[in-house]
C-alpha cells in the first residue's frame, strides 16, 4: 500500500487559524504581536524564506518589520540594530536569517538577541532551558515536526527514531525533544551524520525516519523499513529549465520510491516548510503574551 502523503499546508493552516485569533485578541488588548525580520545580503534562498515569513505575519495579524541590510554590513552595525530591537516595545520577536555572511559570527549575533525575544529558539539560554525541560521558545522546524506527528497521531513514545543530520537548527534540538519525557517524546533516538558509516544499517531500523541533511535523494527505498513514517526536512534547489525560477525544490528523500514503502511521508514542498513558519508565528504570539503576564 502506498504511503499517505502528509499535507503540511493543511496542518499549518489549522494552527494558523488559532494563532491569528490570539494575535487579534492581543491586538484588541493593545499589544499587537510584532516580529523583526533581519536579512543581511541577497542570498536567493534566504530572500524567499524571509519574504514568506513576512507574508505569513501579514496574513495572521502580526506586525512585521523588514530590515534588509547590504552584504557588507559589519558585525557591529548588526549588533547595534539588535540592541535597539531588544528594547523596542513594538517588537516581541527578533529573527536574523541564517546563514550570515562569513565576516559575521553567527554566535555573536544569536547571543545578542534578548532570550525574551528569541523566537527562533537558537539562543544558548533557550537551548539550555529546552535541554532541562523548562518552558521556553522551541526551535521552529523541530517544533513543527512535533506538530506534524501530533496531527497524524504518531506518538514517538517507545519508538525508534533515526535522525539524519546534526545541525543546531534541526537535528540536535529535535533529538532532544523526541528524547524528553512526555507524550511527544520518550523515543529511542539515533542521530546519524556525515561521518556515520553504513547509514542504511541505522535507517532500516527506524519507525520514524527524519532526514535533515541537505542532499537530494540521500534516502532511497532500500534504506526505509516497511511501514515507517518519513519526514523530509531537505529543501534543495535543483536546476529545472521548465520552471520560471529556473529551479525546483526537492527534499533529501527519493519521494516517488520511498512512498511505496512508508506508511506516511511528507512531500517537498508543502511538507515541513509551512510548519516552520507557523511555529515562528506561534512563538511571536507567545512572546507578546508573555509581556502581559
Ligand atoms: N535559516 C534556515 N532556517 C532558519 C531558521 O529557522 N531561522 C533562521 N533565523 N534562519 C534560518
Amino acid at each position: 500500500m502506498e504511503a499517505s502523503i502528509i499535507n503540511g499546508t493543511t496542518i499549518a493552516s489549522d494552527l494558523r487559524t488559532s494563532i491569528a485569533e490570539e494575535a487579534l485578541s492581543l491586538t484588541r488588548r493593545g499589544t499587537q504581536p510584532g516580529l523583526a525580520v533581519i536579512l543581511v545580503g541577497e542570498d536567493p534562498a534566504s530572500v524567499s524564506y524571509v519574504t514568506a515569513k513576512e507574508k505569513a505575519c501579514d496574513e495572521n495579524g502580526i506586525y512585521s518589520r523588514e530590515i534588509r541590510l547590504p552584504g557588507d554590513t559589519s558585525e557591529k552595525q548588526l549588533l547595534d540594530i539588535i540592541r535597539d530591537l531588544n528594547t523596542d516595545d513594538q517588537i516581541h520577536g527578533i529573527l536574523v536569517q541564517l546563514p550570515l555572511p562569513e565576516h559575521i559570527h553567527d554566535e555573536h549575533i544569536i547571543e545578542a538577541i534578548s532570550p525574551e525575544k528569541d523566537v527562533d529558539g537558537f539562543h544558548p539560554v533557550s537551548l539550555g532551558r529546552m535541554l532541562q525541560g523548562q518552558s521556553t521558545f522551541l526551535p521552529c522546524t523541530p517544533h513543527g515536526i512535533i506538530k506534524i506527528l501530533e496531527a497524524i497521531e504518531f506518538s514517538p513514545s517507545g519508538k525508534h527514531v533515526v535522525i539524519l543530520g546534526r545541525s543546531n537548527i534541526v537535528g540536535k534540538p529535535l533529538a532532544n525533544m523526541l528524547l524528553s519525557k512526555g507524550k511527544w517524546g520518550d523515543a529511542t533516538v539515533t542521530v546519524c551524520h556525515s561521518r556515520t558509516p553504513n547509514l542504511k544499517d541505522h535507517t532500516i531500523q527506524a519507525d520514524l525516519l527524519i532526514a535533515a541533511v541537505g542532499r537530494p535523494k540521500l534516502v532511497t527505498e532500500e534504506m526505509v523499513k516497511p511501514g515507517a513514517v518519513v519526514i523530509d526536512v531537505g529543501t534543495n534547489r535543483v536546476p529545472d529549465e521548465s520552471k520560471k525560477s529556473g529551479f525546483r525544490l526537492v527534499g533529501d528523500v527519493d519521494f516517488d520510491a520511498v512512498k511505496k514503502k512508508a506508511k506516511a511521508i511528507t512531500p517537498v514542498p508543502r511538507g515541513v516548510g509551512p510548519l516552520t513558519i507557523t511555529m515562528l508565528l506561534f512563538n511571536t504570539v507567545q512572546s507578546a503574551k508573555n509581556t502581559l503576564e
